[in-house]
């Protein structure tokens, strides 16, 4: 069921019905998913990260031949439709579109509510299938960007539902793990946790940014780089992360069973710590 948005609004007008239509349907951005997106969370009213995911949708901006975000406009936006939410622990979209003439690019901010599978599936784990999705070699599939055309990461979820898992994680021809369909992917062997270098084209996940920090406090080291899909299989422990869904314990991957929680448990904590989150 699509739960529809407690607020938007759109960059330099302010305030606008959350339910209305805000883009015309002659935008690329809604006719050819030509658009550039950000998805962050918000604790106690503040965007978590908010200048890293603007530099984001920059940079996703440059790589969809867009014109530069207006930063300043979308920061406002963000704030007029948080203050109007009814709700401080929320989810924050940021949307950048080419717009039509005369008008030109649109910014739009929308405010939803966190949804509710996600606290049940962190504490069941998610069960995870294979699938292959060779963006790496390919340029112009556009990697490490966060465009609007996510239906094929959408249907590499339902793909995965139809297999009797919860989600997928993604890996090249050659079996390389590279991430989810909305998160990064991440294991622990030993005291070591591992997780695909930025150098495979996945996104630059802020979570992963803010977890590589925290995993030494947590007493973990961090490795990065190219990895086979069996080293991930036989992991103690796996767990992906994303800013809606957090740290996000696996339960099992292709078929096998993983029952350590210890590193997802204890990077949860200190995620929702270095955020500011009121988990009192
Ligand atoms: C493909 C992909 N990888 C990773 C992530 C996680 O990124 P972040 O931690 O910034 O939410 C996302 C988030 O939407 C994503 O779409």
């Amino acid at each position: 069921m699509t739960v529809r948005p407690l607020a938007a609004a759109v960059a330099g007008q302010g305030l606008v019905d959350p339910i209305a239509p805000l883009v015309a349907a002659d935008d690329e951005g809604f006719a050819r998913g030509r658009a550039a997106f950000e998805t962050l969370r918000v604790y106690g009213g503040t965007p978590f990260r908010l200048e890293e995911h603007l530099d984001r949708l920059r940079a996703s901006s440059v790589r969809l031949g867009l014109p530069d975000p207006d930063s300043g406009e979308l920061r406002d936006a963000a704030q007029v439709a948080l203050a109007c939410a009814a709700t401080k622990e929320a989810v924050l979209r940021l949307y950048w579109t080419p717009g039509v003439p005369p008008e030109g690019p649109r910014g739009i901010a929308l405010v939803s509510a966190v949804p509710d599978w996600i606290e049940p599936a962190r504490a069941r784990g998610q069960r995870l299938v294979s699938l292959a999705y060779p963006r790496r070699s390919a340029p112009w599939l556009l990697p490490g960007t966060k465009s609007v055309s996510y239906a094929t990461h959408i249907a590499a979820e339902s793909e995965a539902k139809r297999r009797g898992a919860d989600d997928a994680v993604l890996v090249d021809l050659d079996g390389t793990v590279l991430e989810g369909p909305v998160t990064n992917i991440w294991w622990r062997e030993g005291r070591t946790l591992l997780t695909p270098s930025l150098e495979l084209g996945i996104l630059a996940g802020e979570t992963r940014a803010v977890l590589h920090d925290l995993a030494a406090e947590a007493g973990y080291d961090v490795e990065t780089g190219t990895y086979p899909l069996e080293r991930l299989v036989a992991a103690g422990e796996v767990f992906t992360s994303s800013s809606v869904r957090e740290v996000m314990p696996v339960a099992a991957v292709d078929g096998r069973t993983l029952a350590s929680r210890e590193a997802a448990a204890a990077l949860q904590t200190a995620l929702r710590r270095a955020a500011g989150a009121d988990d009192s």
